[in-house]
């Protein structure tokens, strides 16, 4: 039978780098991906720029039943140690906004980075190839469309369940139960919110239209940042970030104008283009299509002027605080993450290995770790990787 000292189980982000840093140890390593391209995810990222991580990497930044189990991988494995290889590579980049980093060119570059350290660390790369089965015997046994491969380490980062036709399957929710494992109910998440009866009917006709900066709140999280209208309901990263923490049933409430006092501006307009319609003043504020709608809404026809102090108090309250019950979210279809996974109490925090089962790691999405959208699912891609691959 064929052996390795390690299987990592994906070629995705976290496998990838993974592969490297044991491959870097001298331990023969194979990575099996049954996809006929390896980061695929990474190609695709941050709209082809890869988002490949974040300057404000923070616990509360991430999701999980522990918040504090990422602190280790996270704290050994930098932000900037990630940063730093990029620019080894000689992959120029740029900070977007909000401590993002992505690529100036192609998402493509940090895929060739990977495949390239990966030869260079002696790991080998094994495409298009189906898992058909793990068991422990004298170690354990991977059993493959290629045949069975004997090692000692199983490094299983399959990721997610998001975007199935990029290749994510549950495969490594199945092997973490069948050894033992607990696993964390998992939902999409950095996806967009769908809605249904009057509010669709609502912000259906809007679609299109993006609102540069909203605060989105739901229970104790808010997120400031643009906000889009769909077809369906709502997107952009503001409701990307709250879907996250969003459950079914909850309301969320959304500030069209955060950090300003929109009652007061209209106030003060009165005097200056009191005889405009409330739309033309409100449109100095938001998009002309979405403040139509609003004053439509309302049914605040006239002037500026005309209106009484309720009625535009009434505005400023649909403006700044408007409560609106998602209906549900576009699901794994669009999802960017997977929430929930493997159980942190089963893991060590420190390598990544299953406390009951020697030899066997989970890293990545399917662990019940999730970050912001932003770079932060990447940085905790590499850092769990990295971590487990001092080890494997
Ligand atoms: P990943 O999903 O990358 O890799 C898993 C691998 O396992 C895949 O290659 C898959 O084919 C393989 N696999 C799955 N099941 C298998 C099976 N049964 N047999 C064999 N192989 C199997 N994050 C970020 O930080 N910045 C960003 O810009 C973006 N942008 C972004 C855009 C879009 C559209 C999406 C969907 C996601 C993002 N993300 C992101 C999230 C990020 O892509 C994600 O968190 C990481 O790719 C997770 O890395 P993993 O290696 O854990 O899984």
């Amino acid at each position: 039978m064929e052996t390795a000292d390690v299987v990592v189980l994906g070629a995705g982000a976290a496998g990838m780098f993974c592969a490297i840093e044991a491959g870097r140890r001298s331990r023969r390593v194979i990575v099996l991906d049954h996809a006929r391209a390896p980061g695929e995810k990474i190609r695709i990222s941050g709209g082809g720029r890869c988002n490949f991580t974040n300057l404000d990497i923070a616990p509360e930044r991430f999701l999980s039943a522990n918040p504090r189990f990422a602190l280790s991988c996270l704290s050994r494995y930098t932000a900037r140690d990630f940063l730093a290889r990029i620019e080894a590579a000689g992959i120029a980049w740029h900070e977007k906004t909000l401590g993002q980093l992505f690529c100036d060119g192609s998402a493509r570059q940090v895929v060739d980075m990977l495949l390239r350290d990966m030869a260079a660390a002696g790991a080998e790369l094994r495409l298009q190839t189906e898992i058909a089965g793990l068991r422990r015997e004298d170690g354990f046994v991977v059993e493959t469309s290629g045949g069975p491969i004997r090692t000692g380490s199983v490094v299983v980062a399959t990721g997610g369940k998001s975007i199935p036709k990029m290749g994510a399957t549950g495969l490594g929710y199945r092997l973490a139960e069948e050894f033992g494992l607990r696993l964390v109910e998992t939902r999409p998440g950095l996806v967009p919110l769908t809605f249904s009866g009057a509010d669709l009917e609502q912000l259906k006709p809007l679609a299109g239209v993006a609102v540069p900066k909203a605060r989105v709140r739901c229970g104790k999280a808010g997120f400031d940042e643009a906000l889009l209208f769909t077809h369906r309901g709502l997107s952009g990263p503001a409701i990307l970030q709250i879907s996250s923490y969003w459950r079914a049933g909850q309301a969320i409430s959304v500030d069209l104008l955060p950090g300003t006092d929109l009652a007061a501006e209209l106030k003060a307009l009165r005097g200056e283009i009191g005889r405009s319609a409330v739309a033309t003043a409100l449109a100095r504020f938001l998009p002309e299509r979405l403040a139509r709608s609003i004053c439509d809404e309302l049914g605040l026809a006239g002037n500026l002027a005309d209106q009484t102090k309720a009625a535009l108090a009434r505005l400023a309250a649909r403006v700044q605080d408007w409560q609106l019950l998602p209906q549900g979210s576009e699901g794994y279809r669009t999802a960017e993450v997977t929430l929930g996974g493997v159980d942190t109490r089963d893991l060590d925090a420190r390598t990544m290995e299953a406390r009951r089962v020697p030899g066997l790691f989970f890293i990545g999405e399917v662990v019940d770790v999730t970050g912001w959208l932003g770079g932060y699912n990447f940085q905790w891609a590499w850092a769990s990787g990295w971590a487990a691959g001092q080890v494997a």
